[in-house]
């Protein structure tokens, strides 16, 4: 790929009203935009590289019903080939009492988009999530 990047990793990323990837987000501290709730907020458009934090929201249907696991402000953000083309990896997050859906989104993502899904979390994240999401997105993110 490109020259070894020198900045810390940008994330974008969704959140619902919940908010729990919004807190997830907080706790990494590092450099971070979000995608717009509502259709009428003017659409985000991205123009460096990036790594995707989005919530699952396809509801437990199983691997084999995938449709609308990818919140759709997430599929509106990702038509866009602007942003896509600079998407680098994605980190999903769910709930595991969804069983087999837990975190969809990033596995769909991942196979759609050819980005590695480099982890799993679950609502907002323990400590140990940010801590292991901070150390290894780093070290990643400079090797890209
Ligand atoms: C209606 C609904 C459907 C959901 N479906 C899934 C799912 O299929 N798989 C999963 O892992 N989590 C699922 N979740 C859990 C959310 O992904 C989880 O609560 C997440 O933290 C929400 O993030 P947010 O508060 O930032 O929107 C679902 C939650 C809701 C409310």
């Amino acid at each position: 790929m490109s020259a070894v990047a020198t900045s810390a990793p940008l994330l974008v990323f969704f959140s619902s009203t919940s908010g729990n990837t919004a807190r997830f987000i907080q706790k990494l501290g590092l450099p971070a935009s979000r995608i717009p709730l509502h259709p009428n907020e003017p659409p985000l458009v991205i123009d460096e590289p990036f790594v995707l934090v989005t919530p699952t929201y396809g509801g437990g249907q199983g691997r084999g019903e995938e449709k609308g696991a990818v919140p759709k402000q997430v599929v509106r953000f990702l038509n866009d080939e602007r942003n896509r083309r600079h998407l680098r990896g994605v980190i999903s997050a769910g709930n595991t009492n969804f069983g087999e859906s837990f975190c969809l989104a990033g596995d769909i993502i991942s196979r759609k988009c050819d980005v590695p899904h480099l982890y799993r979390l679950e609502l907002f994240g323990t400590p140990e999530d940010v801590d292991r999401v901070s150390d290894g997105l780093d070290r990643w993110w400079h090797l890209q």
